[in-house]
């Protein structure tokens, strides 16, 4: 009978420890009882960026990147692309199941209720400049909010955790609609009750005179299929960024803030922006076979390929493919989609790109979709972020009751001068400081 443990011997002192297994995985805190005398601190491990660090006991997503899985709460993400809407699977990220008819319509009518923010909120965005980055917009005006929901510090109090959750499910939309209509020079446009979650943000995104703006419902579905996509990624840097800061007991405006400036990095959030320069770039489908050579030489990456975890493919690239193509028809087709598709053809045929396990990635295809829609490159990251705010706040929701989470505070290998004295300045000559 195999036993779930670890036997290691510390070649140092020839000891040997047997250590628990639990999930695959040992504690980490168990390799300090390895010292080499009493005043050693203790074996640590060394694990720069948590490449093989699990962080947290998690029951919202599950991921496994050699099958290219991807679940929410278990249900897999082409059937709740396919069958749910944005709402309800907020609600099973931040409950951990779907809600009933009754459910659903309360949690709707609650978050719809919250979409208005105070006016305050947006004299403070007028503040912004002209041509002001709208993910800049979105981080500060997210943290300005707990400005509004003083009460939001009580993080121990189940019911007030949910109001605030309601409320930034609710107003996100609301602010990265109007950091664009700012961007444009166009008047804010307030929420509509009436209008569903994403026809209300097209709305406060395009409407001009009109009375009533009506989104084309393909493009309004499209939203909630990339929506429902982007909700949640497991442990990923914003993911870790929210728990990490939310778990110094910080108000969840304060830590949402901080999350989305990790999205706004173009490691993260931003990869859909250099596929589009990449395919302006190229510009035509002739040049493709020219400029995969030069991937293969080794001269710059193909982006929106490739993935740290999905080493099969991304099972979100192959929805938002079906997507674009839904999305181009009410559109009109960009004329970009050519060199991405020859690109996605010969790359997937290519034994470079297959014995490498390169596969195209959810940021391939969701560029294209979103200039479809008229966005410009900057509001790219705002439209990952708005989903991802129920993500966001299911993590750090999880995060604050887990008894096991302390404040997170990692580590360090130092490797910095050992202790000596304070030089006087008439005695210090001049050091290269890179
Ligand atoms: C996502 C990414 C950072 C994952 O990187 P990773 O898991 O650390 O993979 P590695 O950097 O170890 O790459 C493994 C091999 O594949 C190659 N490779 C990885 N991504 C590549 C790409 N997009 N184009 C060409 N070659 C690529 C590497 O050069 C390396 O080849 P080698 O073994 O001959 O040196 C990487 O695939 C990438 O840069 N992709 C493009 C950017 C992108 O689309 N990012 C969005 C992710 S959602």
């Amino acid at each position: 009978m195999p036993t779930e443990s670890l036997t290691v011997t510390d070649n140092r002192t020839g000891a040997t420890y047997e250590l628990p297994i639990a999930d695959g995985a040992i504690r980490a805190s168990d390799l300090r009882q390895m010292r080499v005398d009493t005043d050693d601190f203790g074996l640590m491990s060394y694990d720069p960026a948590f490449l093989n660090t699990a962080s947290t006991r998690s029951a919202i997503t599950y991921i496994d990147g050699d099958r290219g899985i991807l679940r929410y709460r278990g249900y897999p993400i082409d059937q709740l692309a396919e069958r749910s809407t944005y709402l309800e699977v907020a609600y099973l990220l931040v409950h951990g199941e779907l809600p009933t008819k009754e459910e659903l319509a309360v949690w709707v009518d609650v978050i719809t209720r919250h979409t208005f923010v105070h006016e305050s909120m947006k004299r403070l965005m007028e503040a912004f400049r002209y041509d002001a980055h709208p993910m800049g917009m979105l981080i500060s005006s997210v943290a300005a909010l707990s400005t509004f929901y003083p009460e939001a510090t009580r993080v121990d109090d189940a019911e007030n955790r949910m109001l605030q959750t309601y409320r930034l499910i609710a107003k996100v939309p609301t602010i990265a609609a109007w950091a664009y209509r700012h961007n444009c020079g166009l008047p804010y446009v307030y929420p509509e009750n009436d209008l569903g979650f994403t026809g209300n943000f097209l709305s406060m995104m395009f409407r001009m005179a009109e009375p009533r703006y009506s989104a084309h419902p393909v493009l309004e579905r499209a939203l909630e299929v990339l929506f429902i996509l982007h909700a949640d990624h497991e442990q990923n840097c914003s993911a870790n960024a929210m728990r990490a800061i939310g778990s110094s007991r910080v108000d969840p405006y304060s830590a949402l803030a901080g999350a989305a400036a990790a999205l706004y990095g173009p490691l993260h959030g931003g990869a859909n922006e250099e596929v589009l320069k990449m395919l302006a770039e190229i510009g035509d489908v002739r040049h493709v076979p020219a400029y995969i050579d030069r991937v293969k030489a080794g001269d710059f990456r193909l982006m929106g390929f490739g993935h740290r975890v999905y080493k099969n493919y991304d099972p979100r690239a192959k929805i938002i493919k079906a997507t674009a193509d839904s999305v181009f028809e009410v559109t009109g087709r960009n004329p970009l989609l050519d060199v991405a598709l020859e690109l996605e053809r010969i790359a997937l045929e290519d034994d470079y790109f297959v014995s490498r396990k390169l596969y195209p990635n959810v940021d391939f295809y969701s560029g294209l979709i979103y200039q479809a829609l008229g966005l410009p490159v900057g509001m790219f990251p705002v439209m990952f972020a708005i989903p991802r705010t129920a993500g966001w706040l299911a993590q750090w929701l999880e995060g604050v009751v887990d008894p096991e989470q302390k404040i997170a505070r990692p580590r360090q290998l130092y490797v910095g001068a050992a202790e000596r004295d304070y030089v006087p300045m008439e005695d210090r000559s001049a050091v290269a400081v890179g």
